[in-house]
């Protein structure tokens, strides 16, 4: 059985006490309300309140995630965040290759590479994300542009690495813009990645990496999305930030 993962990324928008309180409210929710769930759930606050948010779900089955790290263990680099750093907090978990991270802040596959090699090294778990803008999709080349985004980064991993990883497929038009893509269409695309999986690592590794969708997912879209056959969870953006909504799209 493959592991069902939800991923809330709240980019950069909870300040400190935004963020603390959603945590602890949550918390106080899902259990008052026993919310049956069979997933793993992962929260991604912003750099400054990653030690309190892990500590607010210390001794729960929730974790946390950063939203980036720097390639390099330390020096000179003003006002970036390195792994070791987030390791000394108790953070684990990276979410790399995000389309805002390669489209605002200019980070190409190579950089993206370093990052890898840096997370594994200091023993994360990295959620990869994937995905194609419009109009590299209106010229149908999804597949051969998430081919290419694998075959450069997380491909030149060794089979051993592998385990560290979940892949989000993130269509860039569908980010943040209320625009999804459909359900078969996502199924279609998974199973494209599944197969790279496979043929790259073999079936068994293939078989037992959780493959997610982001984009625009909220509470009334998110069950026909996890209902399908190679979608195992889902990256949510702006549908997180409310208790609410989120706690209905973990239910889905
Ligand atoms: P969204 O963002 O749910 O707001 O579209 C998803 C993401 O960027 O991971």
């Amino acid at each position: 059985m493959r592991k069902k993962i939800i991923i809330a990324n709240w980019k950069m928008n909870y300040d400190f006490y935004e963020t603390t309180s959603f945590l602890r409210n949550f918390l106080r929710i899902f259990f008052e309300k026993k919310i049956n769930n069979n997933k793993k759930i992962i929260i991604a606050p912003s750099f400054p309140f990653l030690h309190v948010s892990n500590q607010i779900l210390q001794g729960t089955t929730f974790s946390i995630a950063s939203q980036n790290i720097y390639q390099m263990d330390k020096g000179a680099y003003t006002g970036e965040v390195s792994a070791i750093m987030l390791k000394s907090i108790g953070i684990q978990k990276v979410i790399l290759g995000h389309s805002e991270r390669r489209e605002l802040f200019l980070e190409n596959n190579d950089i993206l590479m370093k990052k890898i090699k840096i997370a594994l090294k200091h023993g994360f778990y990295i959620i990869f994300c994937v995905g194609e803008k419009a109009i590299e999709r209106d010229r149908n080349e999804q597949f051969t542009i998430v081919k290419q985004q694998l075959f450069e980064t997380v491909f030149h991993c060794s089979l051993n690495e592998i385990n560290s990883f979940c892949i989000a497929y993130e269509p860039v038009w569908s980010i943040g813009t209320g625009i999804t893509a459909t359900s078969e269409e996502v199924q279609i695309m998974h199973k494209f990645i599944r197969n790279l999986f496979s043929d790259k690592y073999g079936k068994q590794v293939s078989n037992k990496l959780s493959i997610l969708y982001g984009g625009s997912i909220n509470d009334t879209n998110a069950k026909d999305f996890f209902s399908q056959k190679d979608i195992d969870g889902g990256l949510i953006g702006k549908n997180s930030l409310e208790i609410e909504k989120f706690l209905k799209i973990i239910q889905s």
